[in-house]
């Protein structure tokens, strides 16, 4: 196979992870990065064809860009921005819906065949209670979308903004929406419960009940491997995870990775909620206690799609990532 993959946001977390599996694959791969200092030395290295891109330049030579390429991965973007305040709402806006509907724009034009969006669960919103009619609520592509913050909103216009560009063309589009990835160089609220789990403080997580989707960055990478190859995948949106576990299971399993013990207690959820309100972190407990699964049948009889990794391998990248980051 020597088809050209484009892959924007590939100095990320995720992108990281992708190159080497695309590469191994026998892609052509041309990757994207923002600032031209951080290209320095990266083509001789990886043998990637690396070009500096910035989804609010209004310079960008999209020709130059897309040339060649087969499929587009896109995963460049401003994660982690919740707040609907200034700066943060600009360039979701600028960044995330308007730099998306250009390149896809774009690469409809140039002939591209397929273009992949990483979006994200959190178009579902925060998800909540666990059980439904005492059966566990989970989401599936069919369900109605129900952003709340900034990014989740960004998410959803993006989609839209690729199916519009599709529809009036012939570019296919594939839509993943993945819940929390985790994998070495995970940061944000995955990297932090690494660090408390390390240090080993007591957390008030022992009674709390709750189920929550994850997906390893390993097994992410192989999905959208998966997208990129399989005529199945063309024109459709997919849920994608790989395992489900309570915050508390979670946490037991990252400390026993750690070979340390977790430090559970029990504490009420009225008074876990207050807590988080009085130190601020309301969001993070309603993340840490709340339920959020999804179900991803459709992407595995679909695709024929299996995750390589299981949960505990993954976990066990990650801690490993992350003590040899700490010598
Ligand atoms: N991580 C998760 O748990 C998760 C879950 C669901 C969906 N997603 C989505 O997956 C995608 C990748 O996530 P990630 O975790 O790898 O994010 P990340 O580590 O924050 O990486 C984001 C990438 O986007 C690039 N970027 C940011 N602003 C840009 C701009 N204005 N123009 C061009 N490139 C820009 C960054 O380049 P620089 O290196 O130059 O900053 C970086 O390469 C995102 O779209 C995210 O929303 C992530």
């Amino acid at each position: 196979m020597n088809h050209k993959i484009l892959v924007t946001g590939a100095s990320g977390f995720i992108g990281r992870a992708l190159l080497p599996i695309l590469q191994d694959k026998g892609f052509s791969v041309r990757a994207t990065c923002r600032t031209e200092t951080s290209l320095e030395g990266r083509a001789a290295a990886d043998h990637i064809e690396w070009i500096g891109f910035d989804l609010v330049d209004a310079e960008t030579d999209y020709g130059r860009l897309l040339n060649g390429v087969d499929a587009v991965v896109h995963l460049a973007g401003r994660a982690h921005v919740t707040t609907g305040h200034g700066d943060a709402t600009n360039d979701c806006r600028t960044v995330n819906i308007d730099g998306t509907e250009k390149l896809a724009r774009a690469a409809a034009k140039e002939g591209v065949d397929r273009f992949l969006f990483l979006s994200s669960v959190k178009v579902y919103g925060e998800g909540g209670e666990l059980y439904k009619n005492n059966k566990i609520q989970r989401l599936t592509e069919n369900d109605a979308p129900s952003a709340q913050d900034i990014y989740a909103k960004g998410k959803l216009e993006a989609e839209d903004a690729i199916y519009n560009v599709c529809r009036a063309g012939t570019m296919h589009y594939v839509i993943l929406r993945p819940p929390l990835v985790f994998g070495p160089h995970v940061r944000a609220n995955f990297l932090q419960l690494l660090h408390v789990v390390h240090r080993g403080y007591p957390l008030p997580f022992a009674s709390v009940n709750n189920l929550r989707s994850f997906i390893y960055v390993g097994n992410l990478c192989h999905a959208i491997l998966a997208c990129l190859v399989k005529p199945e995948a063309a024109d459709q949106l997919f849920l994608v995870s790989d395992s489900e576990i309570s915050t508390p299971d979670l946490i037991r399993k990252i400390a026993y990775c750690m070979d340390r013990k977790a430090r559970l207690f029990p504490m009420p959820l009225p008074l876990l909620k207050m807590l988080g309100k009085m130190t601020g972190r309301s969001n993070q407990i309603a993340r840490l206690t709340g339920s959020l699964v999804v179900d991803s049948t459709k992407i595995r009889q679909h695709l024929q799609w299996q995750p390589p990794c299981s949960l505990d391998e993954g976990l066990k990248e990650t801690v490993d990532w992350y003590k040899a980051r700490r010598v």
